[in-house]
């Protein structure tokens, strides 16, 4: 696939198959994660891939999502609000620098066939319970991970004209 066919292919996949996730699909999430680019390359986040049962079903029951249950690995994205690099008035960048991280993983996991949704609307502190993460860590995203069962109709988009504008 190339890199403008995986954008277009990339959809939020909210029913998947059982099947695990190979080995080698992982191994490319991975380096497409270290090569993400970020404020001061400070790279504030760990990601971390749970196929253990008894942690998914917690993660299931801190989002409350039945679906995510179906998926054979979540996507656990870690971010680190003291290492981060802050602006000048102090505010810290983490999420947009684990928002360009996370899209790397993301995209890789499509240009391996592999369905992902991001999550964001759990309650933090329930999600950080869940998978044993303490400050200044904590989790700021997770995804489902796994091959499609069911892939949607693509969503609409805003027009071109109203999202990018070429200023002269
Ligand atoms: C930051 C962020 C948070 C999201 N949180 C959730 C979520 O908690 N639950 C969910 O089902 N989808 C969530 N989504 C998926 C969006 O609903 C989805 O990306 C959007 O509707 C566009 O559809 P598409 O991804 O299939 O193109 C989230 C997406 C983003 C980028």
């Amino acid at each position: 696939m190339d890199f403008y066919e995986v954008l277009n292919k990339r959809q939020s996949i909210r029913s998947y198959k059982s099947d695990p996730v190979p080995q080698e699909a992982l191994d490319k999430m991975a380096e497409s994660l270290q090569v993400a680019p970020s404020a001061c390359n400070l790279q504030p986040w760990s990601f971390r891939v749970v196929t253990n049962e008894k942690m998914k079903a917690e993660i299931c029951a801190a989002y409350g999502g039945k679906w995510l249950a179906e998926a054979p690995a979540i996507i656990v994205a870690l971010g680190n609000d003291e290492t981060c690099w802050k602006r000048p008035e102090g505010t810290p960048i983490v999420d947009i620098d684990m928002g360009i991280a996370m899209e790397h993983v993301v995209l890789a996991a499509t240009a391996e066939g592999l369905g992902t949704c991001w999550i964001c609307a759990y309650k933090q502190v329930e999600m950080n319970r869940a998978t044993n993460i303490m400050s200044p860590w904590s989790v700021l995203a997770i995804s489902p991970l796994g091959y499609p069962n069911v892939v949607p109709e693509q969503k609409p988009r805003k027009l071109l004209d109203e999202i990018f504008k070429v200023i002269t």
